[in-house]
């Protein structure tokens, strides 16, 4: 079996303590720091910025997976790139048809280029990107909050774009991930697996991210 990249956001940690949340996934075998930045805009919320990816980039000794709910994602390349991003993700419904030149800003910057899809998008409109990206990543819930149910009828397009995929591409998945619907996922070809709750409200983290596996 393949290993799985598992991903937990912050977005369920304690802001106030951020640092020793961080430390305690790490401690627990996270492999990537999932940063979800919303901007009221693309989502009905407000989290995270650029001074502070740049403050857990001091901090953190696992890559960083920035997840970008928000609009005109083309401006905000550079600084998550230069405040230490090593996987930056948009969205599909916010790039329009600028994917590819987004896709090229990012790799511009060394670090991996991911795509993201809301429920409501089909997965026909990104197969043709696929060989440019390095990780597409299906959402299972409506992005803005952690906490949700996962939707099962999602999970379904990991087949689809498993079928058009090369090896190397990174097929992760986020929202409402749990040892159960995480289950669901890797067996329809999923590779990474974000989880927010299901980690940070665990009394054993080191249990739940190896459920994960
Ligand atoms: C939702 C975010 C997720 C969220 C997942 O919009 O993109 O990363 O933190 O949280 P859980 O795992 O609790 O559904
Ligand atoms: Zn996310």
């Amino acid at each position: 079996m393949s290993q799985i990249i598992v991903s937990p956001s912050i977005l369920s940690a304690d802001f106030a303590n951020l640092e020793r949340d961080i430390k305690k996934v790490e401690n627990a075998g996270a492999d990537w720091l999932h940063i979800d930045v919303m901007d009221g805009h693309f989502v009905p919320n407000i989290t995270i910025g650029v001074p502070v990816v740049k403050s857990i980039k001091q901090i953190a000794n696992i890559p960083l997976d920035v997840h970008l709910m928000i609009e005109t994602p083309e401006k905000y390349i550079e600084p998550f790139a230069k405040a230490g991003a090593d996987i930056l993700t948009f969205h599909y419904e916010a790039a329009k048809d600028n994917v590819s030149g987004i896709t090229n800003l990012i790799h511009s910057f060394g670090i991996k280029a991911g795509l993201s899809i809301k429920p409501k998008t089909n997965t026909e409109e990104i197969i043709k990107y696929l060989e440019e990206l390095d990780m597409i990543l299906v959402m299972t819930v409506e992005p803005g909050f952690g906490g949700q149910a996962f939707m099962p009828e999602c999970a379904e397009k990991i087949l689809q774009i498993k079928k058009h995929a090369t090896d190397n591409l990174i097929i992760q998945v986020d929202g409402g991930i749990n040892e159960h619907t995480a289950k669901v996922c890797t067996q329809y070809g999923a590779n990474s697996l974000v989880a927010g709750n299901y980690i940070y409200k665990s009394n054993d983290i080191e249990k739940a991210i190896l459920s994960l596996r």
